[in-house]
This record gives structure tokens, C-alpha cells and sequence, in this order.
């Protein structure tokens, strides 16, 4: 069939010469490298079959709307999908692809493997304090970080992502993996020598604590003043899934109050503010024992291209009629 695609952005060019490639496809893209306006989005979507979607764009009832009866394709340029409306795309039986790759989930786990890393090597704060000119000589106690071999990290979430983190970590630092999901996952396991636990005895049990479970109403939050409460004191935390796994709020009392070590945070509530609230982005943004990154997990020439071409082959097989490989249910 031919097909309009609307891309909202652009994006790493693999995938964007393949569908250029396709003759029965017409490509428009949003131009600029810019964040699409939602008045712009809501003009350019009409009359689109597929629309190429950013995390950063409610594809929401009012988008589908504006798409009109032609949109039949989502094509999610992310892992994650929350920024969709999953109910509005089934009742009008839109497909929905993400852009999961092996690749992406490698990087996203060397990405909260280098915070762990970072977070107990006190990187971030040392190359602040060496730049700032303050290393005036060595001292037997500047800057005293903690080991990461022989420690446990629990993994909140038994997925794709998850599975890299604990391979890596218990393979290359001898680290001991413990893990928790709604359900066993035996490979994941086996890869790692993971052990099940509930939450509780995660966060009670662990000294760097991982999340790597999607944003959905059942996880929003998983990690509140309880579940803080629950950690050791020199336990820390790493989000690289979704801001709002993470009540930022309960995160900067804990913060506080010492009641962990610290946190390494890719994704934010309320992004691209730290936080919910305006005081506990502050907050967020001075905390020595807090490592920031844009949202940037993924964020590598060779990923960034994968998830270009996973997106581009969702798309192509669609239009020819087949089931794309990442079909959101
Ligand atoms: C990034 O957060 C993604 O979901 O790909
Ligand atoms: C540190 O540089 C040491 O030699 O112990």
C-alpha cells in the first residue's frame, strides 16, 4: 500500500534512508531538530497514516482525532510507550510499535552500570573538585568512595534491560544479583545466578537498587517513602526507566534525611524539570551524592541509528501488510 508517515522529529538517518527508500512511502518530517509545537503536531498528523513518534509527544485521543480515520500506525521512536494512549489506540485498532533493540537495552545497562560506578567512585564530585582547583596534594581520606565488587544489587524488573545490568555486574565485578518481577524469569537467572525476592526484601537486602520496569499505572510510584524507608543508609538508587517509577519527592526526603546514600537519575518526574516540585528539583541539582543525566541512557551513535532502523522496519513491514517485530499489546 502507499503510505504517508509523519516523522515528529528528526532522527538519526539509518531508518530515515530506508523509508526513503520505499517508493509506495511519503516521508515528512518535522523540521529543525526542534520540539514539534503541539498546535504544529495536531496541524501535520492529519491526514497521516503512521505517525513516527518522540517520547516527548502525547499521542493521546486529541492527536489520534486531528490524525483523522487514515492514522493506522504508531511507530515510537523509545523503548518506553507511556507518552501513548494505549486505550484510545486500541479502540480505534492502531498498531503500536516501539523501537526495542538489543542494542538499546545493552546501552541503557552500560548506562546504569556507569552510574553505579559513578555514584560509588564519587566521579561527578572529584572531577568538580579537581577542576575547581581544590586537589592540593593526596590525602589518606579524600574523597572515600565504596567498592562495588562483593556487593548485591537488586533489580527492580526482570526484563531485557535488567538482564544485561545483572550479566554484567555479576560476571565482570562479582557482584551479587538479586531481582524482583511479577513473574520468575529462569534465563535471567541462569545469566546471572539472580535470586527472586519480593520488593521488601530487595530494598532491604541491597546496596545499589536499579530500576528497569515501563511506566504503567501498577509501577508508578513503586519507589516511595515506604519503599526508601526500606533501603539501607548506604544504599543508592539508579533510574534509568521512568521518572515516575520514582516519587521525587519521598526521593528528596530520604535524600535528607540520609536515609540512603544517594541516586543516579537519568529520567525525572516532570521532565525536563528534576522534579515535581520546583524546591526538590533544587534540591536535586546541588545534592553531591546525586549524579544527573538527561535522559540520555540510550543516548549513543550506535543505538541512537538502531532504534532509527527498528522504527523504519516497523513501519515497512506494516505497510506490506505483516506484523511488525515490536507490536505493543
Ligand atoms: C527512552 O527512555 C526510551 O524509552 O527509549
Ligand atoms: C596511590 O596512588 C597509591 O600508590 O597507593
Amino acid at each position: 500500500m502507499t503510505a504517508s508517515v509523519f516523522v515528529t522529529r528528526e532522527i538519526p538517518d539509518e531508518g530515515l534512508k530506508m523509508l526513503r527508500r520505499d517508493k509506495h512511502l511519503k516521508i515528512e518530517i518535522y523540521e529543525g531538530d526542534k520540539l514539534i509545537p503541539r498546535r504544529e503536531l495536531l496541524r501535520r498528523v492529519k491526514g497521516k497514516n503512521v505517525i513516527l513518534s518522540m517520547l516527548t509527544e502525547k499521542i493521546d485521543r486529541e492527536v489520534m482525532d486531528a490524525a483523522g480515520p487514515s492514522l493506522k500506525m504508531i511507530a515510537n521512536y523509545a523503548v518506553g510507550f507511556d507518552n501513548i494512549d494505549l486505550k484510545e489506540a486500541a479502540k480505534r485498532k492502531l498498531v503500536i510499535t516501539n523501537a526495542t533493540h538489543p542494542n538499546v537495552s545493552e546501552t541503557v545497562a552500560e548506562h546504569a552500570v556507569a552510574l553505579i560506578f559513578a555514584l560509588a567512585h564519587r566521579i561527578v564530585e572529584a572531577d568538580h573538585f579537581t577542576r575547581a582547583g581544590k586537589y592540593k596534594g593526596w590525602e589518606p581520606q579524600l574523597l572515600l568512595g565504596t567498592d562495588v565488587m562483593g556487593k548485591t544489587l537488586g533489580l527492580i524488573g526482570g526484563g531485557a534491560i535488567g538482564g544485561m545490568v545483572a550479566r554484567r555486574m555479576h560476571e565482570g565485578f562479582g557482584v551479587k544479583i538479586i531481582y524482583t518481577d511479577v513473574k520468575r524469569n529462569p534465563a535471567f537467572e541462569k545469566m546471572s545466578g539472580a535470586k527472586l525476592r519480593t520488593k521488601e526484601q530487595l530494598l532491604g537486602e541491597s546496596d545499589f537498587v536499579s530500576l528497569h520496569v515501563p511506566l504503567l499505572p501498577s509501577t508508578k510510584h513503586l519507589i516511595d517513602d515506604k519503599a526508601l524507608n526500606l533501603m539501607k543508609k548506604t544504599g543508592f538508587l539508579i533510574n534509568t526507566a521512568r521518572g515516575s517509577v520514582v516519587d521525587s519527592a519521598a526521593l528528596v526526603r530520604a535524600l535528607k534525611k540520609g536515609k540512603i546514600a544517594g541516586a543516579g537519575i537519568d529520567v525525572f518526574e516532570g521532565e525536563p524539570q528534576f522534579a515535581r516540585k520546583k524546591s526538590d528539583a533544587d534540591y536535586l541539582q546541588h545534592a553531591w551524592n546525586v549524579i544527573l543525566t538527561p535522559h540520555t541512557a540510550s543516548a549513543t551513535i550506535e543505538t541512537r541509528q538502531a532504534m532509527s532502523r527498528t522504527a523504519a522496519e516497523n513501519i515497512l513491514a506494516f505497510v506490506k501488510g505483516k506484523t511488525p517485530q515490536n507490536v505493543i499489546k
